[in-house]
C-alpha cells in the first residue's frame, strides 16, 4: 500500500507558544532569539509542497470493534530531529526491536548487510533507513515512518533526515509532530559540528518550535563511545551549552524540555533505566518513560472541525486527506468545505489504512465525501463544521519577525513573498507596516504603553505587525483561537524569510478589513 503524501505545513499543538514574541511572561526567555542565530539557522531551503514518508515497520492495527478500547490510548506524534549521524534512526530502529517489533533475525541480516557495506555500526539505523540509497549512504532521506506503544500512549515515530538537502522533509516530519526527540551526539567533536554555524541541531530546533512541536525531549546519544564513556562532564557541558539557545528559540526549559543520556546504539536507557554499573551517576527516567509522561495541551475532540485539506483524489467519491486539527468526525456527520463552502456529508473515514467509524484531534485521516467534485476541492481547504465555520479571508493582520531578507533588502509595504500557512501555499503582498514591536524594551519599561507611529520599513531581526494580502480567499484562523491555522512562515526564493501569526481577521463573514 503506498503511503498518502503528507502536507507541507500543519502545525500540531494547540497551546504551543511558539510565535508568543510578548515577553510578558516571566518564563519567557530574558532575550529575544538571537537573530544572527536564526540566520545561521535558518539557511537557504526548499520547503517541499509535498514531503514523502516511507512506513518502516507494518504495524498489525486493531480490528475494527476494538476501536474503543484502541482510542483510550492517546496519539502522539513524535519527530526524532538533530544533525546528521547524531543516531537518530539508530535510536528509531532501537525502539522498535525494544518494543519487539523487529526480531533477532532481521537484526543478523541487517548486521550482514551493513558489514557487506563497510557500514557495520549502521545496522540498527537500516530498521528505519529501508531504501537502497540510505543504506549506502548511511544517510536517511526520506522521514522514516513507524509505530510504538507505552503504557498510555501510541506513538508514531518520524524519523527526519538530519543532512541540510533534506530539511524540506525534515520540515514535513516537524509539521506533524506533537512532540520532538533532539537526538545530539555526545562523542567528541561531534556535538561541536552539530552545534556550530552550518550544523542542523539549530536549525532544527528552530524549526521544530516554529512548526509547532511544543515539547523536546534532548537526548545525548552516544554516551557509550569511547570519547564519552558515559562521563557526567560531557553531558553537562552539552546540556549547559544547548539550554541558553533552547530558551532563545522559545523553548520554556523548564516546563518544555527534559534531557536525557542514552546510547542508541547498545539500547541504553531507552526501555528500561539505566544500571548504575553503567552510569552510577543518572537517577532520571528512560526514554520510553520520558516521553509516556509527556502532556501535550489536548486539542478539543468536542470543538468546531478544523482539517486542513493536504491532498485529495478520487475513489468512488471524493477523498480528502489531512490532519485532524480541532473537533471530531464521525461518519454521516454533514460539514463544510471551505471556502467555497460546499456541503459535503462524511461517507467513510480511514486512520491508517483501517476504516475507523470517527476521528477526533490529532489523527491523520482519509474521509470519503459525498456532495463535492474531487476537482473541486484544493489543498489548503479547510473541512470544517456548519455550525461554525473557519474564515476565509484575502487580508489579515500578523505579527511577523524577519528572519533573513534575500540580500539584506528591506521590509515594506510591497514586498512579496509566498506564504506557507499549514496546507496553504498562495503569493502574498505585504500591504502595510502597521507597528514596529520593540522587543529591547524591558518589561516594566513605562515607554511600552507609548503609541507607536507606524514605520515605513523594517530590516532584518524587527519584530512588526502588517497587513497582509492575498489573492484568493485562504482559510486562516487568528493564533490565538486555533494556533495550528494561525502559524506561517514567509518565504522568498526557496528561502524561509519571516514567520510569523495571524493576530488579526476581517469581521466575521468578510474577507477584507
Ligand atoms: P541521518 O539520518 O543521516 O541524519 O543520521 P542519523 O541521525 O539517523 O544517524 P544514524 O542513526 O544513521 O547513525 C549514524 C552513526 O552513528 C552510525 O554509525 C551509528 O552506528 C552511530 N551511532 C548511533 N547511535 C550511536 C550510539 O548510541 N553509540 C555509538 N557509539 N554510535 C552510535
Ligand atoms: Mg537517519
Amino acid at each position: 500500500m503506498s503511503e498518502p503524501e503528507q502536507p507541507s505545513v500543519t502545525i500540531s499543538d494547540p497551546l504551543d507558544d511558539a510565535m508568543e514574541i510578548d515577553k510578558s511572561d516571566s518564563t519567557a526567555p530574558e532575550v529575544l532569539p538571537d537573530i544572527k542565530e536564526i540566520e545561521d539557522g535558518v539557511h537557504s531551503m526548499e520547503l517541499g509542497t509535498k514531503g514523502k514518508a516511507k512506513e518502516v515497520v507494518p504495524v498489525e492495527e486493531p480490528e475494527k470493534e476494538e476501536d474503543n478500547e484502541e482510542n483510550k490510548k492517546r496519539h502522539l506524534n513524535v519527530v526524532f530531529i538533530g544533525h546528521v549521524d547524531a543516531g537518530k534512526s539508530t535510536t528509531g530502529g532501537q525502539i522498535l526491536f525494544l518494543s519487539g517489533q523487529v526480531d533477532d533475525r532481521t537484526i543478523q541480516k541487517y548486521e550482514k548487510e551493513a558489514k557487506d557495506k563497510s557500514r557495520e555500526s549502521w545496522y540498527m539505523a537500516y530498521i528505519m533507513d529501508t531504501n537502497e540509497e540510505e543504506r549506502a549512504k548511511g544517510k536517511t532521506v526520506e522521514v522514516g515512518r513507524a509505530h510504538f506503544e507505552t503504557d498510555s500512549t501510541r506513538f508514531t515515530i518520524l524519523d527526519a533526515p538530519g543532512h541540510k538537502s533534506y530539511v524540506p522533509n525534515m520540515i514535513s516530519g516537524a509539521s506533524q509532530a506533537d512532540i520532538g526527540v533532539l537526538v545530539i551526539s555526545a562523542r567528541k567533536g561531534e556535538f561541536e559540528t552539530g552545534y556550530e554555524k552550518g550544523g542542523q541541531t539549530r536549525e532544527h530546533v528552530l524549526l521544530a518550535k516554529t512548526l509547532g512541536v511544543s515539547k523536546l525531549v534532548v537526548v545525548i546519544n552516544k554516551m557509550d563511545d569511547p570519547t564519552v564513556n558515559w562521563a557526567k562532564s560531557r553531558y553537562d557541558e552539552i546540556e549547559s551549552k544547548m539550554t541558553p539557545f533552547l530558551k532563545t528559540s522559545g523553548y520554556n526549559v523548564k516546563k518544555d524540555v527534559q534531557f536525557l543520556p542514552i546510547s542508541g546504539l547498545m539500547g541504553f536507557n531507552i526501555k528500561d533505566r539505566l544500571d548504575k554499573k553503567t552510569c552510577d551517576w543518572y537517577d532520571g527516567p528512560c526514554l520510553f518513560e520520558a516521553l509516556d509522561k509527556i502532556e501535550v495541551p489536548l486539542r478539543d475532540p468536542k470543538g468546531p472541525v478544523r482539517m486542513p485539506i493536504m491532498d485529495k483524489y478520487k475513489d468512488m467519491g471524493t477523498v480528502v486527506m489531512g490532519k485532524m486539527e480541532c473537533g471530531t468526525i464521525k461518519k454521516g456527520d454533514s460539514l463544510l468545505v471551505m471556502p467555497n463552502k460546499a456541503n459535503v456529508k462524511v461517507l467513510s473515514i480511514y486512520c491508517d489504512e483501517n476504516e475507523v467509524r470517527q476521528a477526533g484531534p490529532a489523527e491523520n485521516v482519509r474521509v470519503k465525501l459525498s456532495g463535492i467534485e474531487e476537482e473541486d476541492v484544493l489543498s489548503g481547504f479547510v473541512l470544517s463544521s456548519i455550525s461554525n465555520p473557519v474564515s476565509a479571508v484575502s487580508e489579515f493582520h500578523a505579527q511577523l519577525q524577519i528572519l533573513e531578507l534575500l540580500d539584506n533588502a528591506i521590509f515594506t509595504a510591497g514586498y512579496n513573498a509566498v506564504l506557507h500557512i499549514h496546507s496553504v501555499v498562495e503569493e502574498c503582498e505585504i500591504v502595510e507596516l502597521i507597528e514596529e514591536i520593540d522587543t529591547k524594551r524591558k518589561k516594566d519599561d513605562p515607554k511600552k504603553k507609548k503609541a507607536k507611529r507606524k514605520p515605513l520599513f523594517v530590516k532584518n531581526g524587527a519584530v512588526v505587525v502588517c497587513c497582509v494580502q492575498v489573492n484568493n480567499l485562504i482559510c486562516i484562523e487568528n493564533f490565538s483561537d486555533f494556533p495550528q491555522l494561525g502559524r506561517f512562515t514567509l518565504r522568498t526564493e526557496g528561502k524561509t524569510v519571516a514567520v510569523g501569526k495571524v493576530v488579526k481577521l476581517p469581521p466575521p463573514g468578510s474577507a477584507t478589513f
